[in-house]
């Protein structure tokens, strides 16, 4: 049976055992924080065994079964050794992360073995440019929550190898996610850059005056979010007219007029938080309860989105 690494157990690292275990692979986690590794574990099995219980479960085996591939080990190289792919899930640290993928490398017995990172914006070339398996090295960045949400980015050093590139990809599919591949790095990789240049905007819209935040989010879950759920920006011009050429010479001057009035990158001052946040806390409290709340909904209305999806796939 192929087995997977998983190297930090938080929240990122437990959605990856339970996706890999769901796929079918053995999984062997690990975590410098012994309490927190097992407590992982009991998280894990509880919410197997919950999702069983809903009828949510990922995958063709049973939570008893996806639990039993599941195992724990304060021993890094045991996590390394033989495994087809390893997963690092610590903080965000460039530093920990360097040293992490050092011991990673080191431990490494095998050629094909894929050296994968979670992170969310250490560029490849900061993490791996030196390690003697820079060949092997790759970035998979998920998104979360990673289960309701299957994009995956992909993300290469310029030295990583095709081979490695096309097995994480296969990877990512196999068990379910969505992977896109960044053909060189780009500072934000590409989620995050799309979803800064909304934010910028939505946060001038309130600033300025025009909107509240109430109406700015309205504006993406009734309106643009409601496409975007199934076709992105390009589709949506493409659809808009008779074709991308023709949206193009119908709107292009028009995106480019409203475009150059954007502005400066916001400085997202204490002033301007603090304005954002009280009209965000009349609609959702920032207590832990009310985010808890507010999560669980969200999660609720990510699960009925992933299964219209899945049937408009299949229809
Ligand atoms: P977390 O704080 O929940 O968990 C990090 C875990 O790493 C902790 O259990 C900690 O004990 C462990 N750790 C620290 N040093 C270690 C070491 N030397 N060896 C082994 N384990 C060690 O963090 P989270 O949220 O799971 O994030 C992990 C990575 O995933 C980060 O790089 C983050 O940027 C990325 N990521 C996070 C997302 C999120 O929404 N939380 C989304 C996508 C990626």
């Amino acid at each position: 049976m192929k087995k997977i690494g998983i190297v930090g157990s938080g929240l990122i690292g437990r959605s990856w055992a339970m996706l890999f275990a769901a796929g079918g692979y053995k999984v062997v986690m690990y975590d410098i924080d012994k309490n927190a590794l097992e407590r992982a574990y009991k998280i894990i099995e509880e919410q197997l065994y919950d999702t069983e219980k809903d009828g949510l479960l990922r995958g063709s085996l049973s939570a008893k079964e996806q639990s039993a591939l599941i195992s724990i080990t304060s021993d890094l190289p045991e996590v390394v050794t033989d495994a087809v792919h390893v997963q690092e899930c610590v903080f965000e640290d460039v530093e920990l992360k360097k040293k992490v993928f050092r011991d990673i490398s080191d431990y490494c017995n095998n050629d094909q073995t894929v050296l994968c990172s979670s992170t969310s914006c250490i560029m490849p070339s900061k993490l791996f440019t030196g390690l003697k398996r820079v060949s092997q090295c790759i970035i998979a960045h998920p998104c979360n929550p990673p289960s309701l949400c299957p994009l995956t980015e992909i993300v290469p050093h310029p030295e990583t190898s095709a081979g490695v590139i096309e097995r994480t990809r296969n990877l990512m599919a196999e068990i379910g996610q969505t992977p896109i591949t960044l053909k060189k790095e780009i500072d934000g990789f590409a989620l995050n850059r799309i979803q800064y240049s909304i934010i910028n905007e939505c946060w001038r819209l309130v600033l300025d005056g025009y909107l509240s935040v109430e109406d700015v989010d309205k504006a993406m879950t009734d309106g643009i979010g409601m496409r975007y759920a199934f076709i992105g920006p390009f589709e949506t011009c493409h659809l808009n007219a008779e074709g991308t050429t023709q949206y193009m010479e119908k709107y292009a001057e028009g995106i480019q007029r409203v475009s150059s009035t954007f502005g400066a990158v916001p400085d997202f001052d204490d002033n301007s938080v603090a304005e954002i946040n009280k009209q965000m806390c009349k609609m959702v409290p920032d207590t832990r309860e009310g985010l808890e709340a507010r999560r669980k909904w969200r999660d609720n209305c990510l699960l009925e989105l992933a299964k219209v999806k899945a049937k408009v796939k299949t229809d």
